[in-house]
């Protein structure tokens, strides 16, 4: 140990430089003094106790168990903990074998983030976060951000993280390819930080997850759980159709993706062969029971002719042509927001909320390609019409039982400038990277829509996406469920087994 305060210079010996120089000023420098060998000796050992007890409290339970066991085998022998730990080896293994989901929960899924805490995070916190600049030193003192502890999913980890007082999310997202490369992981996404906090809701004792300021969780994707095709989901029973949850694929934490429609409209964005063909489907495909009972109808505009024409008998309306002199599928906008505003003047002051009925049915609008409409069809009274009709029903269909889900390639305000009138987007795999933001809104892509990143090849990246909900901050990233042309050709068959089903075709 190294103590201040030694003078070297001409007269004391101690530095030869002094006498090459005569004229040079001196130079001072602490003595050097030598901790006896005992200290040093009772220092260490006052260190190595500090770090077991540290230990033993932040492992408490596996090290009170070893301490049992240890504490048997002293006493009577090692036949006893042999038996008691082949025990609990098979009833954690009946367990497994009788409720694998129950299993995984409170014992897989805990042991494993303990495991991962230990040996993967906390091993290499310090020097990580030192390299990705994530630490302070301050007076010859580092501040490490504290690892608080680590969740994991099927996919990921989740790992929540008190930062250094001043530190904000922006400075880990900067920094969040840094960290994936760091602990393995092919991602890394940062979330706010959130703690539990217990509340009384309806008459229960709950306990919900509410932002906590100076808390960052750190996604750690350790693999794609989007990386196959999911198959087209089946077709829900009639009691199973909820307008505000349809099922349209999977999320990345294998849970379903399910999409709003009623009370909102639906923007999907994606580049050509992104798979937003798929989306489309799959929400007909989850409406599909409440079509064939009447309370639900899509109309569908296809200018392409290519991806909804395949499933015409299943729309209630179908418009083709838009440059034609007739504008087929103007009228048919124009005609959706003229019954629109009639129900409105129906609904006004008798019901705020809206329900299906068979007189009433909610209506939804598709639109493939909606750029085609707004921006490059050849006459422009047309695309004035298309565009003010597209902004009567997405500002005014909300609550009367109208959907307008519109398709597009181009995420460009030019393009579309109606587009902050969908208040739920759907990014697919985009050819920017600033169109990310464009389409989810702005500090999407430092938040992990990294949609622009979305692989070009069909099976790995059609039909992935990232959405981002109203309610939800947060970009999450999803894949479709993939409706091939003979899902489609069942779902026509289901639709139209039934002769209640009224199939027609406008325009
Ligand atoms: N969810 C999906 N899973 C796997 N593959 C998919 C999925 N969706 C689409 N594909 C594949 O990608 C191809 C392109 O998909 P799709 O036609 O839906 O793209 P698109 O975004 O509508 O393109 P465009 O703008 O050119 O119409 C499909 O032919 C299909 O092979
Ligand atoms: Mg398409």
């Amino acid at each position: 140990m190294t103590w201040q305060f030694r003078k070297t210079g001409p007269g004391d010996g101690i530095v030869a430089e002094a006498s090459t120089d005569p004229f040079s000023p001196p130079k001072w420098a602490p003595p050097v003094w030598h901790m006896p060998e005992g200290l040093v000796l009772l220092v260490n050992a006052v260190r190595i106790l500090v770090r077991l007890a540290v230990f033993t409290v932040r492992n408490i339970v596996p090290v009170s168990v070893a301490a049992g066991l240890g504490w048997l085998w002293h006493q009577v022998g090692w036949h006893l903990p042999a038996l008691l730990v082949a025990l609990v080896l098979v009833v954690l293994g009946l367990w497994a074998l009788i409720d694998w989901a129950s299993f995984l929960r409170y014992v897989g899924r805990p042991a494993r983030a303990r495991w991962r805490l230990v040996f993967v995070y906390r091993r290499d916190w310090q020097p990580i976060l030192a390299t990705a600049g994530l630490t302070r030193v301050h007076k010859k003192r580092e501040y490490v951000p504290r690892l608080v502890k680590v969740r994991c999913g099927s996919t990921s980890d989740r790992v929540l993280v008190r930062m250094l007082k001043g530190q904000a999310p922006d400075a880990w997202e900067k920094v969040a390819p840094n960290l994936a490369h760091g602990f393995g992981a092919s991602l890394v996404r940062v979330r706010q930080g959130t703690a539990g906090r217990w509340s009384w809701q309806a008459g229960q004792l709950r306990r919900r997850q509410v932002p906590k300021p100076g808390l960052v969780w750190l996604e750690f994707v350790r693999k794609d759980a989007l990386a196959t095709p999911i198959p087209a989901l089946p077709i829900p029973e009639a009691t199973a159709v909820d307008l505000t949850a349809v099922e349209v694929g999977r999320c990345e934490d294998g849970s379903p993706w399910r999409l709003r429609l009623l009370g909102t409209h639906v923007l999907i964005a994606g580049a050509t062969g992104s798979g937003k063909g798929s989306v489309l489907w799959s929400i007909v495909r989850g409406l599909l029971p409440w079509m064939r009972a009447g309370l639900v109808e899509v109309w569908a505009l296809d200018p392409k002719r290519m991806e909804l024409s395949f499933g015409r008998p299943l729309f209630e309306r179908y418009g083709r042509y838009c440059s034609d002199p007739s504008g087929g599928m103007v009228e048919l906008l124009e005609e959706a927001a003229r019954d629109m505003n009639a129900r409105a003047n129906q609904f006004a002051g008798v019901t705020r909320s809206f329900t299906p009925t068979h007189e009433h049915p909610f209506r939804v609008i598709i639109v493939d390609e909606l750029a085609f409409l707004t921006a490059y069809c050849g006459e422009r009274d047309l695309r004035k019409r298309a565009e003010s009709a597209l902004g009567v029903l997405t500002t005014q269909g909300r609550s009367v039982g109208y959907c307008v889900i519109g398709a597009q390639q181009d995420a460009r305000k030019e393009v579309n400038n109606l587009r902050n009138l969908f208040p739920d987007k759907i990014a697919l795999r985009l050819d920017e990277s600033d169109q990310v933001d464009m389409i989810l809104g702005d500090g999407a892509r430092d938040r992990g829509a990294l949609a622009d990143q979305i692989s070009p090849i069909p099976e790995i990246g059609a039909g992935v996406g990232f959405v981002r909900l109203e309610t939800v901050p947060d970009p999450i990233r999803v894949r479709a469920a993939y409706v091939s042309d003979d899902d489609i050709s069942e779902m026509v068959a289901f639709a139209l087994a039934d002769d209640t089903h009224d199939a027609g075709e406008a325009a």
